[in-house]
């Protein structure tokens, strides 16, 4: 491994996994990226160019694929449509993208033996109820609930149909809520952080008992990391870092950090299909590959959040704006 290809690198998730391995390792990196709504350009500013370099493209576009694959050992494939309110919208683009996407790099991976590492969601095996024990492993069945993690589901299926019938050497991994620095502001914690900041209310959706199982954003890309180094080929990985809160109690924690009432918050319309709980099982990837994460206290990680896009309101500010315009429509 030497030189990886990281579509959706200019997204929240991606570009830090694509500082991660600049930090870490000396590998190369070739970020494709189309550059949505839900990229920011000042994600992945400042990276060195002698070792990283963006490429604006489609990964529905075959012959740019194939061009990319020709010259690249490995590829990291994030690029994705990422929000289930989006997808609930207009799902068109969730089935081109994710579907079609992955489709078209699989077909690439393929033809150039490249090693695949495919980035997907715990959204796949649906949801649990608030007092059941179980968490979802490894063999779960999938059960997704919106056109977002029906889309996703789907490609982890063309994943594995690729490393069965054509022996694509790939491996897939399918991670909990990631918070942290960089995530676009139509998020639930970066969404509530940024009324927080404008001295408006968060916003929750229905009742807010669901629950989220929130890691870092720094220790889903160590995992990804530690897959891609020592993972079994056709291996499936379940990434969380026992992070299980109620939306309430993530607002809770907010409002306590800006000094204001813990129930301070506005209900707002649910979610259609709004899933209930989900719940990671990590001893898999524990035990087989030593990983750990780092962040291992939520509300730490919530309260450098905060003072990161304290820091940062150039970054996000017209993103905020446009993204309410959005949600205006969608809570009334
Ligand atoms: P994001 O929406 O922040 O970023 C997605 C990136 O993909 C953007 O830069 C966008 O421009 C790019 N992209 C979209 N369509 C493209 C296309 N057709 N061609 C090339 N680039 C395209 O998403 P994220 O939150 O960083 O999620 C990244 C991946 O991780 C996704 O596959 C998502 O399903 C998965 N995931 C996300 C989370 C989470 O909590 N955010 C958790 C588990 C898994
Ligand atoms: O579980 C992994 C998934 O996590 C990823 O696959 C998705 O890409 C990612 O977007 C995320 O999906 P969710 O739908 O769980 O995340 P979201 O940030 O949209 O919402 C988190 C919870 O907060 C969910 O229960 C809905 C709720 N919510 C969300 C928003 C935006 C609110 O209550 N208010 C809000 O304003």
């Amino acid at each position: 491994m030497e030189n990886l290809l990281v579509t959706g690198g200019a997204g929240f998730i991606g570009s830090n996994f694509v500082r991660h391995v600049l930090a870490h390792t000396d590998l190369t990196v070739t970020i494709l990226d189309k550059l949505t709504y839900a990229a920011n350009l000042g994600s992945i500013e400042h990276l060195p160019s002698d070792r990283c370099r963006l490429v604006i493209g489609d990964i529905c576009d075959a012959g740019l694929v194939d061009e990319l694959a020709s010259t690249h050992d490995t590829v990291v494939h994030f690029a994705a449509e990422s929000h289930n309110d989006n997808s609930l919208q207009d799902p068109s683009p969730f089935v081109q993208t994710n579907l079609v996407g992955t489709f078209v790099l699989l077909e690439a991976a393929r033809k150039h033996d490249l090693r695949f590492h495919h980035i997907s969601t715990d959204e796949v095996y649906g949801d649990l109820e608030l007092d059941d024990p179980q968490r979802f492993t490894e063999s779960t069945p999938y059960r997704p609930s919106s056109p977002y993690s029906a889309t996703k589901a789907g490609s982890d299926h063309l994943v594995a149909a690729w490393t069965r019938s054509f022996g694509v050497q790939a491996t897939t991994s399918n991670c909990s809520n990631n918070y942290g620095p960089w995530q676009h502001v139509e998020k639930f914690i970066p969404r509530q952080i940024t009324q927080l900041i404008d001295g408006l209310r968060p916003k929750v959706y229905g009742e807010g008992r669901n629950v989220r199982d929130w890691i870092h954003v720094d220790d889903h890309s160590s995992a990804v990391l530690a897959i891609l180094s020592d993972g079994q080929i056709g291996q499936t990985y379940l990434i969380g870092a026992d992070g299980e809160r109620s939306n309430r109690e993530v607002v809770g924690a907010l409002l306590t950090i800006f000094g204001r009432e813990p129930d301070d918050f506005e209900h707002v319309a649910d979610r259609a299909g709004h899933d209930l709980r989900y719940a990671i099982d990590p001893t898999l990837l524990r035990t087989e590959l030593g990983w750990k994460p780092r962040h291992d206290d939520v509300e730490t990680g919530l309260a450098a959040t905060v003072e990161w896009y304290r820091a940062h309101e150039h970054w996000w500010r017209s993103a905020k704006v446009s993204t309410e315009r959005k949600y205006e429509g969608q809570e009334q």
